[in-house]
Parts: structure tokens; C-alpha cells; sequence
């Protein structure tokens, strides 16, 4: 068991603070070969779900024994609550299904070492550790695939109650321990290579029931940031898990071999610079609390959805399940207007490649696969009319998705310059949508865009 700190509070922030900066920077995540990846490019939205003894919402997921928010033993007792007994998981994926998600990710097991499968390695489990009483991931993955969803396993690297792990890690409950104060220090401390050895074999043993169990499509690493890469050895655990499962695909945080990068929290400014994927909360939690109302409205999350999309990413929305496995009311509206919203817009969303570089237009756009349909979204109540700059292309038609026909004209321009008009779109208010109204533009043949012409003088 780690020693727990109130000091160390800002530590844990700053570590989510770099988990969510370092992925982002992660230049060189692996390239994976194209087919391998596709169905996560063309998904757009995955429902990320963070279920533990946690759940039972009086503190956050592992978090708050190791913030010194409450004692170790009272978190894990939390287990006794763990009932499962309101776990409909085929409700769960038509729930998300009907959000119009394509992918779901579920916390087999976060950093405080509990799994939600009757892993043989530990007894800290559903199935050996809390009245749930069995494997409550096997069910989760067949409902997700009945109902045509990819299926993802969240999987933390660290294990904070893992004897071997914690043994391993520095003296930081120690206030007057220089180690503690350099947060640059932390956290190499000496180390115990045995202890590190064996932890490393139970971490990929359990991998290893994971993947010829379950069989995953993706697994969503997390918990790697107190460690290094050569000491959690990734490279040879990446090599490992595509001998496994060569078609499996894996987030950004296993160092540098990540297939996709992990922002966090915060919609990107510019579009990163591989595969992406935003994990966001619905409320402010991760996993279900009972005093956490602070709930995203629909249209905040189908804009959030948008610009994911526009930079050519993808949204995963996490919902923290109650210990019973019953979804909070609030997270279900929140999913059910999404839905709405998602399937009315399928055709602007799957599928589709970031859009406009900004400036064009002043909200998110996405292209389709052959370039040659640009979607525009409008996230504010247009005044009349639209406008969206830059395209040489004839314009062949615009509508409204789900909706009519709607009038346009180029105005201006510098042809001898081939800097084309701007595009004047009418709106009518009878077409707009409650949460975004989405316009489609048909063009000829695939968006020619015009860029800033040399200056000469
Ligand atoms: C942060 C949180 C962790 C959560 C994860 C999801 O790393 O610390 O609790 O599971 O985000 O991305």
C-alpha cells in the first residue's frame, strides 16, 4: 500500500497534467498500418466507462486514498458495496448505440488494483473481492459486439495495492525526504529489480487473460507516468500484445508505442499530429458521484463531438456507472439527446477527415473521405446567412443535413489571383437545428483550397 500525503495532491496534479500534455506532444506515436486503425479513424464517438468499487461515490476512482482524501483500508472497504446487481450490460450498449457511439472502453481495472474480471493473479477482483461475485467483463464485451460495437478495455499500468508495486517506489510519505520536495526526482527511487521483475510478470499476466479471454479490439492503457519506458519495458510489451492480437490497437500511453495520442480534458487548439482521441467527462468525475451535478448540456457535448471530428479526431465520453451497474439518469439524457443529434448528422460525422484549416469558417467542418463533400457545422444561430472562404471548387449543391435545399452565391474574389469569392449560404430559421445545424456543400470533384497568395510588396 503507498503512503498517502495531502502534499502530494499537487504531485497527482501535475502527473494528470503531464498524462494529459506528454500524449499530446508524443510526436512518435508507432505507425500503424492503415487497415488496422480504421475503424477507430471513421468512428468519431466511443462512450468511456469508469466502474469500480469507487462507484460506490463518496471519493474519486483510486485517487482518493492516494491523495490522502481517505485511508487505504476505508477505500478498499468500498468493495462490500460492489453489488452488480442492477449490470444490464446488453442495456449499456444499446444505450450507447443509440448515443450513436461506435466503440465503448471499460475500466477493467484502475490504479487502485481491483479488476472487474476473476483474474486468476489476484484476489482483488469482482469476482473473489466484492459481492458481484463473478466476471463482469465477459458479459460487457459480448453485448458490446451483439450490438456491433467495438470493444475496449481501460488497463492501468501502475497498481498502487500491488506489494511488488509499491515496494518498488520511493519513500514519499517522508515530508522531509528530499526525493519528495523535486518532483523532478520522483519517482526514481532505489530501486528493488526482483520485486520490479515480478510485478512486470503479473502485469502481463494479466494482460495475457485479458487478451485470449476477451480479445479486445483496443486496450486504453493508463498509469504509466511513474515509471520509465525501458522499466515498464514497452517496447517488448507492444511486440507481445501484437503477437497476441495482431489487429488489436492501443492508446498512446505506453510510451512512444502507442497507436493513437490521449488528450484529456480539453479540446485540442490545433489538431494533433497523428490519431487522436479526446477523453472527456460528461460531469466533472470519472466515476459516478453522487454530489457531482455538474453535468454537460447536450449541445455543449455535440459541439465538443464536433471539433473532435473537425480535426479529424474522435470523442470518448466517459459515464461513471452507480456500484449497482445502473447509469445515473443524467449521464442517460446527456447520451439520449446526443443520439438524436448523431444519427440525425451520420453522414457528416463517420467516416469523415478533419475539415477546414481555421480561418475559413468560423466553426468545425469535416470533409468526406473523397474530399469532394464539405460539411460546416454551425454551432451559433446564423444571422440569415453563412459564409465559408477559400474553395476554387464549382459548388454543385448545398442543403441542410436532414433538411432543404438552401440558395448560395460567390461573392468577390481575385480570380487572376485564383483566390476565389466567399461562399454566402442562406439559413432559413425553419431549418436549424436545436443543438447544430449542419450544411452541406457538394462540390466538383475534391476541395481545391485556396491558400494566402505570396505577398510580393
Ligand atoms: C486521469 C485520471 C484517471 C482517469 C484517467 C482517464 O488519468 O487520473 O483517474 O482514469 O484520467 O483518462
Amino acid at each position: 500500500m503507498l503512503p498517502v500525503s495531502r502534499l502530494l495532491k499537487p504531485l497527482a496534479v501535475a502527473a494528470s497534467l503531464l498524462l494529459s500534455v506528454i500524449p499530446a506532444a508524443r510526436a512518435g506515436a508507432a505507425d500503424p498500418a492503415p487497415d488496422r486503425m480504421q475503424w477507430f479513424r471513421d468512428a468519431k464517438l466511443g462512450i468511456f466507462i469508469h466502474w469500480g468499487i469507487y462507484s460506490h461515490g463518496v471519493g474519486s476512482e483510486s485517487w482518493a486514498f492516494h491523495n490522502g482524501d481517505t485511508t487505504y483500508e476505508a477505500y478498499m472497504s468500498q468493495a462490500g458495496t460492489f453489488t452488480a446487481s442492477a449490470y444490464h450490460p446488453e442495456e449499456w450498449a444499446r444505450l450507447f448505440s443509440e448515443a450513436g457511439a461506435r466503440y465503448a472502453v471499460l475500466t477493467s481495472k484502475h490504479h487502485d488494483g481491483f479488476a472487474l474480471w476473476d483474474t486468476k493473479l489476484s484476489k482483488l477482483n469482482a469476482k473473489d473481492g466484492s459481492p458481484a461475485g463473478r466476471d463482469l467483463i465477459g458479459p460487457y464485451c459480448e453485448a458490446l459486439r451483439k450490438e456491433g460495437l467495438k470493444v475496449g478495455l481501460y488497463f492501468s499500468n501502475l497498481d498502487w495495492s500491488h506489494p511488488d508495486y509499491a515496494s518498488v517506489l520511493p519513500p514519499v510519505a517522508d515530508r522531509s525526504d528530499p526525493q519528495f520536495k523535486n518532483r523532478f526526482g520522483y519517482p526514481q527511487g532505489p530501486e528493488n529489480p526482483e520485486a520490479w521483475t515480478r510485478f512486470l510478470a503479473f502485469h502481463r499476466g494479466q494482460l495475457r487473460e485479458l487478451e485470449s479471454r476477451f480479445k479486445p479490439d483496443l486496450i486504453w492503457f493508463d498509469g504509466d507516468w511513474e515509471r520509465t519506458e525501458g522499466q515498464w519495458q514497452f517496447k517488448e510489451l507492444r511486440q507481445q500484445l501484437l503477437e497476441w492480437n495482431p489487429d488489436g490497437i492501443v492508446n498512446g500511453r505506453i510510451g512512444k508505442y502507442g497507436d493513437y495520442l490521449t488528450p484529456e480534458q480539453y479540446i485540442p487548439l490545433v489538431p494533433p499530429p497523428s490519431v487522436w482521441e479526446l477523453c472527456a467527462t460528461v460531469n466533472d468525475s470519472w466515476g459516478y458521484q453522487i454530489k457531482d451535478h455538474n453535468f454537460k448540456s447536450v449541445r455543449q457535448v455535440v459541439r465538443m463531438l464536433a471539433e473532435c471530428a473537425g480535426m479529424g479526431g474522435n470523442l470518448l465520453l466517459d459515464v461513471g456507472p452507480r456500484s449497482d451497474g445502473s447509469i445515473p439518469d443524467e449521464d442517460v439524457q446527456v447520451l439520449r439527446g446526443l443520439g438524436r443529434w448523431t444519427h440525425k448528422h451520420a453522414e457528416a460525422l463517420y467516416g469523415t477527415v478533419a475539415g477546414l484549416p481555421g480561418g475559413y469558417f468560423y466553426g468545425a467542418t469535416t470533409l468526406s473521405k473523397s474530399r469532394d463533400t464539405l460539411y460546416l457545422f454551425c454551432f451559433d444561430r446564423p444571422n440569415g446567412q453563412v459564409a465559408v472562404k477559400g474553395i476554387r471548387n464549382p459548388v454543385l449543391r448545398v442543403s441542410v443535413v436532414g433538411g432543404p435545399e438552401l440558395p448560395s452565391r460567390k461573392i468577390g474574389g481575385a480570380e487572376w489571383m485564383r483566390m476565389p469569392g466567399v461562399l454566402w449560404i442562406d439559413v432559413p430559421e425553419s431549418a436549424l437545428d436545436s443543438e447544430a445545424t449542419v450544411i452541406k456543400v457538394e462540390l466538383k470533384g475534391p476541395l481545391d483550397l485556396a491558400t494566402e497568395p505570396e505577398r510580393k510588396g
